[in-house]
C-alpha cells in the first residue's frame, strides 16, 4: 500500500517524464507551491542544467529551487512558458480545481495565466465529483476583510480567517466553507469582482490542462 507521500512523489515523478520534451537551454517553466510541488521541485533538481530557469509561485517555492541550484526568474523578464506544474486541494473531471490550500492562490493564478500547459499534479484522493467540500480560499486586502466576509455570506458561505497567515502579497486569506459551487466558473468571477478581493482559488475560467493523479496502480492522466 503506498502511502500519500510516495503518490505525491510518483505525480511529482510522472510530471518531470511529461515536461522532458519541453526542456532547452532557453526555457523558463513555472512551478506552485505546496507539498506535492516540493517533491516535483527535488526532482527537477537533477535536470537544472537542461532548461534556463523557472518561476516559482510563492517565496517558499523559490527558496527551494535555489537550493536545488536552479535559478529563479522575475516574471516580467519572461515572454513565455511551455509549462506551469502545480499541485490541488480539489480537481474535478473538467480539470477545474480549488487551490489555495497554501495560501499562494494569487500568485499560482498569476503564473499560470503566462503558461501554455497548466499540468496539475497530486494522488487521486483529490479527484472529486463536485468542487465545494475543501473550503474556498480567498485572498483580500486586510481593509476590506469585513465587508468581504458578509458579500461571501451572503453568496451562501461560512467564511473564516485564517488566522495569523499573511500571503506574499501582505494580505490575508478567508477559507469560505459551505458553497454550493454548481458553476465554478460564473462563482469565480462573481467572488473576484467583489472590491477588495484579490483572487479565489477556484481555477476553472483558466482550468489545467492536464492531470497527473497517482493511484495505488499507477498514475492516471486525465
Ligand atoms: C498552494 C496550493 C497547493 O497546490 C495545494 O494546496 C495542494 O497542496 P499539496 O500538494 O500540499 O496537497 O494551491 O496554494
Amino acid at each position: 500500500m503506498l502511502s500519500s507521500q510516495d503518490l505525491k512523489l510518483a505525480a511529482a515523478r510522472a510530471a518531470i517524464d511529461y515536461i522532458e520534451p519541453c526542456l532547452k537551454p532557453d526555457v523558463v517553466i513555472g512551478v506552485g507551491t505546496g507539498s506535492t510541488a516540493d517533491l516535483f521541485i527535488d526532482a527537477l533538481g537533477s535536470h537544472r542544467s537542461r532548461f534556463r530557469g523557472a518561476v516559482a509561485s510563492s517565496e517558499r517555492s523559490a527558496v527551494r529551487l535555489r537550493a536545488q541550484g536552479i535559478e529563479v526568474l522575475d516574471l516580467n523578464a519572461v515572454q513565455s512558458m511551455p509549462v506551469y506544474i502545480d499541485g490541488a486541494d480539489e480537481i474535478n473531471a473538467k480539470l477545474q480545481m480549488i487551490k489555495g490550500g497554501g495560501g499562494a492562490l494569487t500568485r499560482e493564478k498569476i503564473v499560470a495565466s503566462v503558461a501554455e500547459r497548466f499540468i496539475c499534479i497530486a494522488d487521486d484522493s483529490k479527484l472529486v465529483a463536485q468542487l465545494g467540500a475543501f473550503p474556498l480560499p480567498v485572498e483580500v486586502i486586510p481593509m476590506a476583510r469585513e465587508a468581504v466576509a458578509r458579500s461571501l455570506a451572503q453568496l451562501g458561505g461560512k467564511p473564516a480567517l485564517r488566522a495569523g497567515f499573511t500571503t506574499d502579497n501582505g494580505n490575508e486569506i478567508l477559507d469560505v466553507a459551505g458553497l454550493a459551487i454548481l458553476d465554478a466558473c460564473l462563482l469565480e468571477s462573481v467572488i473576484n469582482a467583489l472590491p477588495g478581493v484579490v483572487t479565489n482559488g477556484l481555477f476553472a475560467l483558466r482550468p489545467a490542462d492536464v492531470a497527473l493523479l497517482a493511484t495505488q496502480d499507477g498514475v492516471r492522466r486525465l
